[in-house]
């Protein structure tokens, strides 16, 4: 993964003085935004399930500025904690970015739909991102500011052949992130979603049991954009813009980082998954 904790002072700060809380920042996009944040100086708090991964990240970065809090964002009380974990440590928050999640079956067939994935999927990737607001929004209101972000995905607006759990419950964050645009934006805080293309993270590697190259290659010859492999290094840029000042009046908006996947006729991409899940 790019480092981008290292010193650069020629870099702007562009969260310089901001609070942010990660949760699912031990592992993938979230860590990688956990980093960029970091370098634009911001106070970070990861939250994860993840304690290993998420105290040696912290380590490893070696700064005061960052900070690992355990949090299971199905559990309620754990998201109140991590919330108030960042208040008590930095003093405030003005950035939530709610990225934990799961993948759940790849089979994208209704007919294997399980009950129980079902529910542990939405208790991740829709609960917890509802716990995370609802905390957040907590202590925003009362400044009159803040931004959240959260991760959901681009089978919010295609049809990559993804699982019915999956899919679904990121179209119930693009409706929980207008909602709140709606309701939030009467107190000044900003709420939108960044929606990534496949990257090669643990969620994704792991879920379809293949290395990260192999992952890579695969999505690369399933992607619209060619010559370029999407790393979550470019959903955590899209990220720090919609964290930052510099997109102080967009709100409401489901920012899509699929180099134009969702725009193209998906045929080909399904082809090359299938193609993949064949093999
Ligand atoms: N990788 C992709 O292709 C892709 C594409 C679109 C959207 N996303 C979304 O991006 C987000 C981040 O995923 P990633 O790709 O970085 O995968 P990842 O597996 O590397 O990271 C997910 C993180 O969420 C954490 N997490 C899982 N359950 C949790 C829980 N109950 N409480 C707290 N943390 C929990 C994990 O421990 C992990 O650190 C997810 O919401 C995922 O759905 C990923």
């Amino acid at each position: 993964m790019q480092d981008f904790s290292s010193s650069d002072d020629s870099l702007p700060k562009r969260l310089g003085g901001k609070v942010a809380l990660i949760t699912g920042g031990a592992s993938g996009i979230g860590e990688a935004t956990a980093r960029l944040f970091l370098r634009h100086g911001a106070k970070v708090v990861i939250a994860d399930i993840q304690d290993n991964l998420g105290h040696s990240l912290c380590r490893n970065l070696n700064s005061d500025n960052i900070s690992y809090v355990h949090c299971d964002v199905t559990n309620h009380n754990d998201v109140k904690t991590a919330v108030n974990a960042a208040v008590s440590r930095h003093g405030k928050l003005d950035i939530l970015f709610s990225n934990a999640g799961i993948g759940g079956s790849l089979e994208p067939s209704i007919m294997a739909l399980d009950p129980v994935e079902l529910k542990s999927v939405f208790e991740v990737n829709v609960f917890g991102a509802c716990y995370a607001a609802k905390h957040a929004a907590e202590v925003m209101i009362p400044r009159k500011r803040g931004s959240i972000v959260f991760t959901s995905s681009a089978v919010s607006v295609t049809h990559p052949g993804s699982a019915h759990a999956y899919t679904a419950s990121k179209h119930a964050v693009v409706g929980l992130m207008k909602n709140l645009c709606v309701e939030l934006g009467k107190h000044g805080i900003r709420v939108n979603c960044v929606s990534p293309y496949a990257v090669a993270t643990p969620i994704l590697t792991r879920g379809m049991g293949i290395s990260r190259e192999r992952a890579e290659k695969v999505f690369s010859e399933a992607g619209n954009l060619k010559g370029v492999i999407l790393k979550e290094e470019d959903v955590a840029e899209a990220t720090l813009f919609l964290a930052s000042d510099e997109s102080k009046y967009v709100s409401g908006v489901n920012l899509v980082v699929d180099g134009g996947y969702s725009v193209n006729n998906t045929a080909s991409a399904e082809e090359a998954f299938r193609k993949f899940s064949a093999n």
